[in-house]
């Protein structure tokens, strides 16, 4: 069966393997997307594997059942945020699972569909390309609602936080003014107010790239949703089972990296006080001590590929 939806599964081989799978497992896939991670994990913990697909986008969910339809019951799906990752996987009746795999970000698929906004590079006039962003249509405020709304130091936050962009004041002070005038709704109105701003100029990154990426964090709380997703995997990961993390940009990775460093020292006393008090003993053994990048074949068949970064970490059985 077949789909229209179309998304190159990054760093597969290496996701799959530090997975370990093997016949029986239990995995959770919490960023489904286009399912290709997922048939991999399903031929590979055959005959008798569980995979728990979670997405919050519904087209998405819909095109990974087409395609992972032959697995039959093997395959459940929910539609959820990954936040929510241990309540998924109680509401399918596990107690615990044998590995988890979060491949960060947006698809191909929706950075390829105009009419979520996410992207203002494509063949579609940014006069059509609304600014909505959010990757469940279905709820939410969108990015036009957020820069109608949020105020200049909020913008300024996001747009210096999430997309590191220099000049953030300004350009939240201009969106601010522009609104007051007409609001913004397209993907041209963001770009002239960016251009009339002048921020970013010759910088290595296009400056509506970072708003864009700025505005897209904001919109679907990314960093919030998976900061809460880690803690929520840790908690339903079997000792000896896997934990695997594609970021896409540097804030995403270092939040998977501090995460995993924190979680390897168990401890979260200050360092002076001589004994500790917290009582908490490591839970993860990091599995990389620096990231997997994708070989420069994978980048040349596939560019989206070139700033995944993958992180593994066992789960370990915490000291009584
Ligand atoms: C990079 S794609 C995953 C592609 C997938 N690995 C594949 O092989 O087709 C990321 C997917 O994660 C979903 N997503 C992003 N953040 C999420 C979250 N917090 N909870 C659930 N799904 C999320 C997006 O909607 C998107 O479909």
């Amino acid at each position: 069966m077949s789909s229209n939806f179309h998304h190159l599964p990054v760093l597969l081989e290496e996701s799959t393997a530090h997975l370990a799978l093997r016949p029986g497992a239990v995995i959770v896939d919490g960023t489904l997307g286009g399912g290709g991670y997922a048939q991999a994990i399903l031929e590979q913990t055959g005959p008798d594997g569980i995979l728990l697909g979670l997405d919050h986008d519904p087209e998405a969910l819909e095109a990974a059942r087409l395609r992972l339809a032959d697995f039959g019951s093997r395959v459940r799906t929910l539609q959820c945020s990954f936040a929510r990752i241990d309540e998924a996987v109680q509401e399918a009746g596990f107690e615990a699972v044998d590995g988890i795999v979060l491949d960060l970000g947006v698809s191909s698929h929706q950075l390829d569909t105009p009419e979520r906004g996410f992207r203002f590079a494509t063949d579609t006039p940014p006069e059509e390309t609304p600014l909505d962003m959010r990757m469940d249509r279905t709820q939410g405020e969108t990015a036009a609602d957020l820069l109608a709304r949020a105020s200049a130091e909020t913008l300024e936050g996001w747009l210096r936080e999430y997309g590191e962009l220099p000049g953030a004041r300004r350009l939240a002070k201009a969106i601010t003014e522009e609104r007051r005038r007409e609001p913004l709704r397209t993907a041209a109105d963001l770009l002239r107010v960016i251009d009339s701003s002048r921020v970013g100029r010759g910088r290595r990154h296009n400056p509506a790239t970072l708003v864009f990426q700025a505005l897209r964090i904001a919109v679907n709380d990314e960093l919030g949703a998976l900061k809460t997703g880690l803690e929520a995997s840790i908690r339903i990961l079997r000792p000896g089972g896997r934990l695997v993390v594609i970021a896409y940009h540097s804030l995403e990775d270092r939040i998977v990296k501090r995460c995993f460093r924190a979680e390897a020292r168990g401890c979260i006393c200050p360092p002076r006080q001589p004994i500790c008090t917290c009582g908490r003993g490591p839970r993860l053994q990091p599995l990389t001590r620096k990231p997997l990048r994708p070989s420069d074949h994978e980048v040349m068949e596939n560019p989206r590929a070139r700033s995944a970064r993958l992180r593994s970490a066992e789960r370990i059985v915490e000291a009584a």
